[in-house]
């Protein structure tokens, strides 16, 4: 059998610029940091590289501008093999994100500015239905317009392809979103954004699933970092630990590894439970590198890590 394995991530590209620093600057300070990094970002971007490495066939739509991030952003997909063609063009600047990286408590602080991909319309994202009906799971966040998005959502619905939202950032959303999400995966804060729950252990999670559960979501996945993820159904309720793949270095741009392999592992067949696993696997390996796009682990390290976890 023949699997299909096409994965289509509707999202954000922006230009990371990691800063360093021993501490955040109060307003009218100014602080030396220790290093400065740019790199490709945006949690659209960033899934579709993850689901990429761990072995999907990745359609990324996004809107780029003509100018040097736009550019760091296509050569990407060229290296990744991602599938660029409905990646739309503007004559706005690229987005680009300011994360401040605390040295000494491991913490980290994100401005967001989207750019050119907040231009993406519903008509952009229509000109890939044909994309979108071919693939086996559809993934959006929310750093696009959520009208935007929830197209999207429905389009793939239309053609009876799964859908995954993972809504992030934080923000309440429209009721008549959660009966298009098969699958949703906030975090701990964006659970309580959502639910009004506040998520600060495995049993309030498992009541901020519940409420997701009643709104019409098929599946929930909350991801509670270090404390691994909380799944719910309605024939499962599931508490998976965080697989640990050594020293923890940089946690920004878990989400969108746990996101990616989870995206990859629900394409291939797997049921919830081993999809939330390997996915737990692509985000304990991203958070022993620096860097969101460049810290996504490939197919093999991912399969390693897992083999290992088992054996222990
Ligand atoms: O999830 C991490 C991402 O969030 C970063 O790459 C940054 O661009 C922000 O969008």
């Amino acid at each position: 059998m023949t699997v299909n394995n096409r994965i289509l991530v509707l999202g954000s590209f922006v230009a990371d610029l990691a800063f360093h620093v021993n501490a955040l600057p109060a307003w009218g300070e100014t602080r030396m940091g220790s290093s400065f990094v740019i790199g490709p970002g945006g949690k659209g971007s960033n899934q579709a590289v993850a689901a990429a490495r761990a072995g999907g066939d990745v359609c990324f739509i996004t809107k780029l501008g003509n100018d040097s991030f736009g550019e760091m952003a296509r050569s990407l997909y060229r290296d990744e093999g991602i599938d660029a063609s409905f990646i739309a063009s503007t004559s706005q600047a690229t987005g680009a994100a300011a994360i401040i990286l605390d040295e000494r408590r491991g913490e980290n602080a994100i401005i967001i500015v989207p750019g050119a991909c907040f231009e993406l319309t519903a008509e952009e994202v229509a000109r890939a239905e044909q994309a979108i009906a071919a693939s086996s799971i559809f993934i959006a966040q929310l750093e696009l317009p959520v009208a935007v998005v929830e197209h999207g959502l429905r389009l793939a619905r239309k053609h009876g392809v799964r859908t995954i939202l993972n809504p992030a950032p934080a923000m309440p959303l429209p009721d008549s979103i959660y009966g298009l999400c098969d699958y949703i995966t906030p975090n701990e804060t964006e659970a309580a954004a959502l639910t009004g729950i506040e998520v600060e252990d495995v049993d309030a999670a498992e009541r901020a699933a519940e409420a997701l559960l009643n709104r019409g979501v098929a599946n929930i996945a909350i991801t509670l970092g270090a404390n691994g993820v909380l799944l719910k159904n309605h024939e499962l309720t599931a508490h998976l630990p965080a697989i640990d793949a050594g020293p923890v270095l940089e946690t920004t741009g878990a989400g969108d590894a746990f996101n990616g392999g989870l995206a990859v592992a629900l394409a291939e067949g797997r049921g919830l439970e081993e999809a939330a696993r390997f996915a737990c696997a692509a985000a304990g390996i991203s958070v022993t590198r620096a860097g969101t796009a460049p810290s996504m682990p490939r197919r093999e390290e991912i399969e390693a890590v897992l083999a290992s976890a088992l054996d222990r």
